[in-house]
């Protein structure tokens, strides 16, 4: 358990957890200014989960910047910082994980195979050592969002699970550690995401509500841009991540980088 919560709790003091993989940026600064506003106690975690990452995926280029990220914590007003070793994470021959059945198996789970076992493991396990009253995780995620609270539901671990909006880049690019991966070019067709889930977002707002023209709008846009592969397009329910729904997920590469994004249809695209 981290050294800190047994006593913060036995004292009454509320605490916030923010998990990260490091590499922080202004997204996971917004998860953090939200936890700052609803708890006495802040703890960040700074864990690049190696079973998270399927054999082949950027576990070993993930960006890691220690020093900029202790800065970055310390000018946030973190109380504390959880940042393990992977052994004590996982004891060697580690083999237990949390599988959420259905939703882990579809679209990011199916692209990625492993890839929510990872995070439910990883996430049950620092609920297990802080025992936060609230842990905050980004809608850019969202099947990640849909996965955690159902393991907390599931698992009755007592901790409220809080989604905070997705911060963008001005053009609306989500922001997200691996944008460091694009080179000028790709960062410009990496704007085809958001220009992706607008186009779904207005034809939302005219009254479109046919799932497959949405699908379309938005596989049609992703597919204009020459360098985008696109991995999926789709409308789906945010609790099931089975369609149909009104949340546009999409999902392409852009040479080795993959990006995800996702945009509730119901609501105005943001700028
Ligand atoms: O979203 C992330 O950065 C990671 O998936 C998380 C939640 C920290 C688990 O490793």
């Amino acid at each position: 358990m981290l050294e800190g919560s047994r006593r913060w709790r036995r004292e009454g003091l509320s605490i916030g957890l923010v998990p990260t993989m490091g590499a922080l940026h202004a997204g996971h600064l917004s998860l953090i200014a939200e936890a700052r506003r609803e708890n006495a106690i802040v703890v960040a975690s700074v864990f690049v989960n190696p079973i998270q990452f399927a054999p082949g995926e950027d576990f070993e280029r993930y960006p890691r910047d220690p020093a900029r990220d202790a800065e970055q914590l310390s000018g946030a007003g973190i109380d504390a910082v959880y940042r393990p070793a992977v052994e004590v994470m996982y004891y060697p021959g580690a083999s237990t994980r949390v599988h959420v059945a259905g939703i882990s198996d579809r679209l990011e789970g199916a692209a990625r195979p492993g890839h929510f076992d990872g995070v439910a493991t990883v996430v049950s396990k620092l609920f297990t050592a802080v025992e936060p009253d609230r842990a905050y995780f980004g809608q850019k995620d969202a099947q990640q969002v849909a996965v955690v609270r159902r393991l907390a539901r599931d698992l009755d671990f007592p901790v409220q699970i809080r989604v905070c909006p997705t911060v963008r880049e001005a053009d609306g690019l989500a922001m997200s550690s691996r944008n460091a991966y694009l080179d000028p070019q790709e960062r410009a067709a990496a704007g085809s995401l958001s220009a992706a889930l607008r186009l779904a977002a207005d034809a939302y707002a005219a009254g479109e509500r046919r799932p497959e023209q949405l699908r379309s709008a938005l596989q049609a846009r992703l597919e204009a841009e020459p360098l985008a592969q696109v991995e999926y397009a789709e409308v789906v329910d945010p609790e099931t991540f089975t369609s149909p729904g009104s949340l546009a997920v999409v999902a392409i590469r852009i040479g080795t980088t993959r990006l995800i994004d996702n945009h509730d249809l119901s609501m105005r695209f943001p700028g």
